[in-house]
């Protein structure tokens, strides 16, 4: 890649980038927490979310000594919930090894539960403006089809030819000197063409900088680089909870960690861990994707027999549900409990 055509995406780039709060007013946790949660989730969305996270936890320190419960509850609805279990580690990590400092080289990130090839950069070139690569699926897209790479979106053989390219434009606009360019500007940059010009589907050639030079525009390819991914099957899951009703209260049980969906979570209790419990009518079922895995939930009553409450048990009232029930999932079965 030359450094005129590095300089035109960053020019773009100064002008129509999206001012969101972890590029105005950046430090290496803002920028951690951002990439956390921008892993599996869009930016329009991650926004509310990410707002409301940094007012409960503003600092490092904040998150290292909240509970697990609190960071989990301001994760509620976010999905994908090993991302904040893993960021409360995390950070806890830093306090006691790093001296509360975050660290700024990608070896010493990855070494902290939840951050990977991918956030270890971006976190290194965001916030510490050190040269380093990385890829994620927007970037893949804008060089894959910039220089008419070959492969199934999210392949191996892929991945490793994008990343490759992504290492050698790094060392092209080093070359160009600090003044010109800026490492996180720089790859945020092609993920920002990624999620504003260069779409998956239709993107809007008209509007990119590099349409004169991209190599899947040239040869009218834009629409069909990179491959599609084979679509994974879904997978049906059929779930039954019971709804157990202590005048404002619910039961709730906790989900074994050898659980593959929701391990850990607070929930509604399965038959199978009241085996004491009588089944009663059917409340309503509740319909609920994770990954692929098509939820189908059968909300039952239950009632239980007089005696102890089973191990690891407990009633919650109905105002604090929220606290406890984080995934969506649980939020709309416990619903059915006024009708
Ligand atoms: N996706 C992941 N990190 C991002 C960032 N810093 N800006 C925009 N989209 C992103």
């Amino acid at each position: 890649m030359s450094s005129a055509e590095i300089a035109a995406l960053l020019r773009w780039y100064g002008t129509s980038r999206r001012r969101l709060p972890w590029r105005e007013r950046p430090s290496p946790y803002r920028v951690w927490v951002s990439e956390i949660m921008l892993q599996q989730t869009q930016v329009a969305t991650a926004l509310p979310y990410y707002r409301r996270f940094l007012r409960r936890f503003p600092s490092l320190r904040a998150l290292a000594r909240a509970s697990e419960r609190d960071v989990l509850g301001h994760w509620a609805g976010l999905g994908y919930y090993a991302r904040a279990r893993s960021l409360r580690r995390a950070a806890r990590e830093v306090l006691s090894r790093h001296r509360g400092r975050l660290p700024s080289d990608p070896d010493s990130l990855r070494g902290l539960p939840g951050i990977g090839r991918y956030t270890a950069a971006a976190v290194s070139s965001i916030a510490f403006g050190r040269h380093h690569a990385l890829a994620d699926g927007n970037v893949a897209r804008v060089l894959s089809r910039f220089l008419l790479l070959e492969g199934r979106a999210g392949s191996a053989r892929l991945d490793a030819r994008v990343w490759e390219a992504a290492h050698e434009a790094m060392a092209a606009g080093r070359s160009m000197g600090s003044a010109r360019f800026h490492p996180g500007d720089w790859n945020q940059s092609l993920m920002e063409l990624g999620a504003l010009v260069c779409l998956p589907q239709s993107p809007l050639c008209g509007d990119c900088p590099w349409i004169r030079r991209c190599a899947a525009f040239r040869a009218g390819k834009q629409e069909t680089v990179p491959a599609p991914k084979r679509a994974l099957a879904a997978v049906r899951v059929p779930m039954t909870a019971l709804l157990v009703r202590r005048s404002e209260e619910l039961l709730l049980t906790r989900r074994p960690g050898t659980e593959r969906l929701l391990s850990g979570h607070w929930a509604l209790p399965e038959p199978k861990q009241l085996p004491r419990a009588r089944r009663g009518r059917l409340l309503g079922t509740v319909r609920h994707s994770i990954t692929r895995h098509r939820i189908v939930l059968q909300v039952r009553e239950g009632f239980l027999e007089d005696g102890p409450l089973p191990a690891g048990a407990i009633w919650v009232s109905r105002k604090r549900l929220d606290a406890f029930l984080v995934s969506s999932l649980w939020r709309k079965a416990v619903a059915f409990r006024q009708r």
